[in-house]
């Protein structure tokens, strides 16, 4: 006999990367595999951020905690960056540092949402929003994120669904995994709606440096309450090539960071000191490192783009933006998984199943091209041509 284990937890399925990676055969491959399954730049860090944490990790005092909500310096550059990046008003005590954008999910749903309560989610999803809120036990109530050639969520969908233990709405923009830009007017709506219902917008904004439109994302942050019904969400992890590192943020109400603080002294007391100074110096001395690479991936896109409309290819992009593209495969009768394992076991590319991403989705596949190379995206289409037999 041995003991039991939360049935929340047991119930949620595997990592689905982990999973992927199992479809691998690596014995019998002749060529390179199109690793296109984890949306993780193919750079390494910048060498100066290199170079400045090992300065720093000879400083008396970066081995310690900091505060619960991230050392000041770092709190002040994100207020400044985000209100000249969404030409909006954010203070360094509406700012909180994280653990990566995952621990921000984590502890902003905790602080606003309990078990039997539910959240607005479209679908497809980011995998471990679903899984979070699963282990919550908050229902996620899903909405379509993709209309026709609209992708992106229709307001009157999430109006409908919203009910007196609806706690939140929860985007994802520029999306994972379909890689769609929302339309800032959209997003601004979704504020709207939430701010009437008395309840949250939670976005996920991890690739928004990852846009090409200068222009910023949403006006949400320029509107004089945006407290009263926003929650923000970043990752450093992509932009500055520091997945390994572990740091993100919070914005939101000081009313919700109180709570979020409580959160966060109990899961890791505060985000990885080291990596709060590599954050700084990516925020701020690494502006045209970060350009560069912007103008790389973008590059990459446009590749991928022009890749998929050769004649002989019978799969289509159905979206694509920041580091990823959602395509429709070709083939009746098959599932995404039969498909993407196919691919991965037969074809050489690997790349997640559309079902991974939430129900319905069969149809689809997630190509994460960010470890792809602009020359590598006519390989990536020969396979798939190769693949139809
Ligand atoms: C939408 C989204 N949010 C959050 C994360 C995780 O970010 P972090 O490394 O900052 O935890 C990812 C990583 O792929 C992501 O795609």
């Amino acid at each position: 006999m041995t003991y039991a284990v939360n049935p929340a937890i047991h119930r949620i399925e595997a990592p689905p990367i982990m999973e992927a990676q199992t479809w691998v055969r690596p014995g019998l491959r002749n060529r390179t595999l199109l690793n296109l399954c984890q949306a993780v730049p193919s750079w390494p860090s910048a060498e100066e951020l290199d170079d400045e944490v090992a300065r720093v990790a000879k400083l008396p005092g970066t081995s310690l905690y900091t505060d619960i909500f991230g050392i000041p310096e770092l709190r002040q550059a994100i207020a400044a960056h985000m209100s000249e990046d969404y030409r909006g008003s954010i203070a360094a005590e509406e700012v909180c540092v994280t653990s990566g954008c995952n621990q921000a999910f984590a502890a902003s749903i905790m602080a606003i949402a309990k078990a039997g309560d539910n959240v607005i989610l479209p679908v497809p999803y980011f995998f471990n929003h679903t899984m979070w809120l699963g282990m919550l036990n908050v229902e996620a109530r899903h909405v379509p994120a993709i209309r026709g050639s609209d992708p992106w969520p229709a307001v009157e969908d999430a109006a409908r669904l919203i009910d007196a233990n609806t706690r939140a709405i929860v985007l994802c923009s520029p999306n994972n995994p379909t890689g769609s830009i929302y339309p800032p007017n959209v997003i601004d709506a979704f504020f709207d709606l939430a701010k009437s219902r008395g309840i949250a917008l939670v976005i996920d904004e991890t690739y928004k440096d990852f846009r090409a439109d200068p222009a910023p994302p949403h006006g949400i942050f320029s509107k004089p309450s945006w407290q009263d019904a926003f929650i923000h969400l970043y990752s450093f992890s992509k932009v500055f090539s520091m997945t390994g590192y572990r740091a993100g943020s919070i914005i939101a109400s000081t009313r919700i960071l109180g709570e979020v603080e409580k959160i966060l002294d109990c899961m890791a007391i505060c985000a990885p000191h080291i990596s709060q100074r590599a954050a700084l110096f990516g925020l701020t001395s690494l502006d045209a490192w970060k350009r560069e690479k912007i103008a790389t991936m973008r590059a990459r896109l446009e590749a991928l783009r022009a890749g998929f409309s050769r004649p002989s290819l019978k799969y289509r992009m159905v979206s694509s933006g920041a580091l990823f593209a959602y395509v429709e495969h070709p083939f009746d009768g098959e599932t995404a998984k039969q498909v993407a394992m196919r691919l991965a076991g037969e074809h050489d590319v690997l790349c997640l199943p559309g079902s991974m991403f939430g129900a319905g989705q069969d149809r689809y596949l997630r190509i994460a091209f960010a470890n792809a190379e602009a020359g590598d995206m006519e390989t990536l289409v020969d396979r798939l041509v190769e693949s139809q037999g």
